[in-house]
């Protein structure tokens, strides 16, 4: 996944990259208003009181800002945050040990936390509404549960898929934030705020051209603004414009949708071999020479977002916008698909 320049999910070494241009507070956080209003209230009601605010979820989908905002939430409280994710708490003793040297006020911040054991969960269920837990000591008819004390604080809880939340789990949070796909508007600014940090001269048209190209999501908006600066310092004069955009992101194979290399070769190949289908999921990743999974998971979910591909339950059928974005008429009776209609 590190290679691939549309992918959602940060690379190992994306870390440091990300870190230089991560909004620190609310203020700078661009676009998601309705969140950033809620937060808002949400943290200056609780600072008012003098007590920590309720436990927040933030799900969505991943690059949109959920560490991001788990870190300014504690930055605007003037509280640490301490840091962990699901997947590594795998015994209920290494989170009653994390929960036990919070100090009072402090944001514990979970991430994918829809992937945490059940006994860890189970275990955060106490803390989270009564700030105490019950750790086990002893095995069998002679263990006992000694009852420690957590100080007050606030859990941050990030997900990817917060259908795979439990109930119980779900409604011990107070506050739940949706973060939706950003519309080219909103990563123009993004981008020029990224630019300025950067210290990368860029022009509006060189904005908007890496806006449009960026999947609705920040994480990859800064990645193309690096990629692009790098050939407009190489090949050009240093300033991004809408020619250093295209012609740097020609190089790395990204159109102006955003689709990558694979994603047009399932859309060619469903419409230059299967005149648009339909055609079953498993004959078209033959066709591209891709695992089925790999379509399924990595490409589909864009294009259909993108409107350029449907899935029926016949097979997967190219729209009228996907024979459109590869240049080619049409069939008439074919399905509609309107560019990007549900982030309207
Ligand atoms: N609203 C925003 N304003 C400015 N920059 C943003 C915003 N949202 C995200 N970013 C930038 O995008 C990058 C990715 O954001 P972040 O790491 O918070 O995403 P995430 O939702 O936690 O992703 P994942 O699900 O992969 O953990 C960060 O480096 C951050 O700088
Ligand atoms: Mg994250």
């Amino acid at each position: 996944m590190t290679d691939d320049l549309v992918a959602a999910e940060a690379g190992d070494d994306e870390l440091d990259a990300e870190a230089s241009v991560r909004p620190r507070r609310l203020a700078e956080f661009i676009a998601q208003h309705r969140v950033r209003d809620q937060l808002e209230l949400l943290l200056q009601g609780a600072m008012g009181r003098g007590a920590p605010p309720d436990h927040i979820l933030l799900s969505g989908p991943p690059g949109l800002g959920k560490t991001t905002l788990a870190n300014i939430v504690a930055a605007e409280l003037g509280t640490s945050i301490r840091t962990t994710s699901g997947p590594v708490i795998e015994r209920s003793g290494d989170l009653a040990a994390i929960l036990t040297s919070l100090a009072p006020g402090d944001v514990l911040f979970i991430d994918e936390i829809h992937r945490i054991a059940k006994p860890a969960e189970e275990l955060l269920y106490s803390a989270m509404e009564d700030f105490r837990v019950d750790v086990i000591v002893g095995k069998g008819p002679g263990a006992t549960a000694i009852p420690l004390d957590v100080e007050p604080f606030t859990l941050v809880g990030a997900t990817t898929r917060a259908g795979l939340l439990s109930g119980p789990m779900r409604d011990r949070f107070g506050f739940v934030a949706h973060l939706d796909f950003y519309s080219p508007a909103d990563l123009d600014s993004l981008l020029h705020r990224s630019a300025r940090i950067l210290g990368v001269p860029i022009t509006a048209a060189g904005a908007a051209e890496i806006a449009g190209r960026s999947r609705g999501t920040p994480r990859i908006a800064n990645r193309l603004l690096r990629r692009v600066r790098d050939y407009a310092e190489v090949r050009a004069d240093g300033v991004v414009t809408e020619e250093t955009a295209r012609a740097a992101l020609k190089v790395y194979d990204v159109d102006a949708l955003g689709l990558d290399r694979l994603d047009r070769a399932v859309l060619r190949a469903l419409i230059e071999s299967f005149r648009g289908g339909p055609v079953g999921l498993s004959t078209l990743a033959v066709a591209v020479g891709e695992q089925s999974d790999t379509v399924e998971e990595v490409c589909e979910p864009f294009l259909v977002r993108a409107g350029l591909l449907a899935r029926t339950p016949r097979g997967r059928v190219a729209t009228e916008a996907g024979w459109l974005h590869l240049g080619k008429t049409p069939p008439s009776g074919v399905v509609q698909g309107d560019l990007f209609a549900r982030d309207a």
